[in-house]
């Protein structure tokens, strides 16, 4: 199907969905005025895939088990992006990791979301490795994606505080309902522009720099910051 006049997004998944869900509630509350082209996943049996059934948004599985290298399924995931032309591709629990070629034909339209504030607790098991550290925050944040795992430019990021009684689960679960809040508006914000990559770095629209960590959200943030 070919990319609508709308902005266009592609959303790469493996699992359960639950921020490609936020997407999809976004774009029907009309706070994310984009439209979703296409549903990647390289597992089959992603729930994600029926959310985005559901939906009637096109699916495409692309198992990376039938793949010999990582270079080949990179290849065949950008043959299947190409007949939607995203304007933006974005990684929601997509775990595989993506190899450089990849990520430069994307330069610039691919953003990842992640469960940590960055550049804290790359890599997986966040909520334990911050239950661990006796951490007292922790949170999500969305990055661009670039060739350092879990390293590009941030947007933003949500903290929340680490409650004594935390075990992975919980702290989990409402860093989640963090992601499902700050991942729409991002990308609302690089629909309106009022961020920009230029030459590796964020820019808000007055041409100030983002700090290193991005802007940082608490939960009560979300409504000032909301769509004007
Ligand atoms: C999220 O926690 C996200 O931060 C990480 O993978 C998880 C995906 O969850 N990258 P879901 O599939 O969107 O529910």
């Amino acid at each position: 199907m070919p990319a609508s006049s709308a902005f266009s997004i592609a959303v790469l998944i493996s699992g359960k969905g639950s921020n490609l869900q936020a997407l999809i509630d976004a774009i029907k509350m009309q706070t994310l005025t984009a439209s979703i082209a296409v549903v990647i996943s390289n597992k089959a049996d992603a729930k994600g895939l029926e959310r985005a059934r559901l939906s009637g948004i096109p699916t495409v599985v692309i198992d990376h088990t039938g793949h010999a290298s990582r270079d080949t399924f990179d290849q065949a995931l950008l043959t299947a992006l190409a007949p939607y032309q995203p304007d933006l591709v974005v990684l929601a629990g997509f775990m595989r990791i993506l190899s450089a070629s990849f990520i430069h034909a994307l330069q610039g339209k691919l953003i990842n979301i992640h469960p940590s504030l960055l550049p804290l607790y790359k890599g997986t098991r966040t909520h334990q490795r911050a239950l661990q550290d006796h951490a007292l925050t922790h949170g999500c944040s969305v990055h661009f994606v670039t060739e350092e795992l879990d390293g590009g430019p941030v947007i933003a990021q949500t903290e929340i505080a680490v409650l004594p009684e935390d075990t992975e689960e919980t702290l989990a679960a409402r860093v989640q309902k963090e992601e499902h809040q700050l991942y729409p508006l991002c990308i609302q914000w690089i629909i309106n522009k009022k961020i920009t990559l230029r030459n590796g770095k964020l820019f808000l629209a007055d041409h100030t720099p983002l700090p290193p960590s991005g802007l940082k959200f608490r939960r009560s943030d979300y409504t000032h910051y909301a769509l004007e």
